[in-house]
């Protein structure tokens, strides 16, 4: 049996910090601002902007959004992200992806202002996690540590085994795991005997994007299994990247799909913005 960690309660708890953090900027007359560009109308990107302007408000943020049509030319949208970075009131820049396929995702994260990069996708920011010299955290690994910590869970010196090599979960999670004295191994879809590799893991990451990927004879009893997936089943119903039920009586930390890492993204995404306005005003 399994300890569910609960995404929910430990993304409010981060939620809650910055906004307390955030009440003191306040009072040196300070405010927190993020943009969110989300170009086009995919619905599940339509979510993700709405629970980052919702967060925004909550932790007491300025936001502005600025949805722009399908049909968005990559000038129109570098001059937004040039205008973005020119202003004053906006901390962080956050542009939605994926962004339609006539657009240059890599050129537009390049454009973004590195010191307005809450995302940590601009490759000096990435560059930065490489070397263990950053400020900004990659929200969705940077949520998966904070699950970790918050349950006292030794990192150094464990087999750590990262599925999945993207660039926004995959590399900088095992980055981090690496920084914190995890022995990591990355695998993906050419790993050879991946069930073998995963076997031997005390800490596995599951971030492939395949509905119930992770079957419970490849994980070894004890290990502390983290979710990353936000897939459909075959019933279309929410799930993650593992088999919920087959792994859970194996492993002795499980996070859920919801409720899990989801949470997280989003209030790490809050703790970047946070550390955006206070390098802006000089503070960190
Ligand atoms: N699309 C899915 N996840 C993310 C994210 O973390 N940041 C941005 N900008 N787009 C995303």
């Amino acid at each position: 049996m399994a300890k569910i960690i609960n995404g929910k309660e430990v993304s409010k708890k981060v939620r809650e910090s910055v906004k307390a953090e955030t009440e003191k900027l306040k009072a040196q007359g300070i405010v927190p601002g993020l943009a969110v560009v989300i170009v086009g109308d995919d619905p599940a990107s339509r979510v993700y902007v709405n629970n980052k302007k919702k967060a925004c408000a909550e932790v007491g943020f300025m936001s502005e959004e600025y949805a722009l049509p399908a049909e968005t030319t990559q000038e129109e949208l570098l001059a937004l992200v040039d205008k973005l970075n020119k202003k004053p009131e906006i901390n962080g820049i956050l542009v939605q992806l994926p962004l339609p396929k006539h657009l240059d995702e890599k050129a537009v994260i390049e454009a973004i202002s590195p010191e307005k990069d809450v995302d940590a996708f601009h490759a000096s920011n990435v560059g930065k996690i490489m070397i263990g010299d950053y400020k900004f955290l990659p929200c969705t690994p940077a949520g998966v540590m904070e699950l970790i910590h918050s349950e006292n869970i030794e990192i150094s010196g464990k087999n750590c085994v990262v599925i999945g090599r993207s660039n926004i979960v995959g590399k900088p999670m095992a980055m981090l795991l690496l920084h914190e004295n995890g022995t990591v191994t990355i695998t993906h879809s050419r790993t050879k005997n991946l069930a073998e590799i995963t076997r031997d893991a005390d800490i596995l990451v599951a971030a492939v994007g395949k509905p119930k990927f992770v079957t419970g004879d490849m994980v070894k009893e004890g290990a502390v299994v983290i979710d990353v997936g936000m897939d459909r089943d075959e019933n279309g119903k929410l799930c993650g990247d593992v088999d919920f039920d087959s792994v859970e009586p194996k492993a002795s930390y499980i996070t859920p799909v919801p409720g899990g890492v989801g949470p997280m993204t989003i209030a790490m995404l809050m703790k970047n913005t946070l550390m955006a306005a206070k390098i802006h005003a000089g503070i960190e």
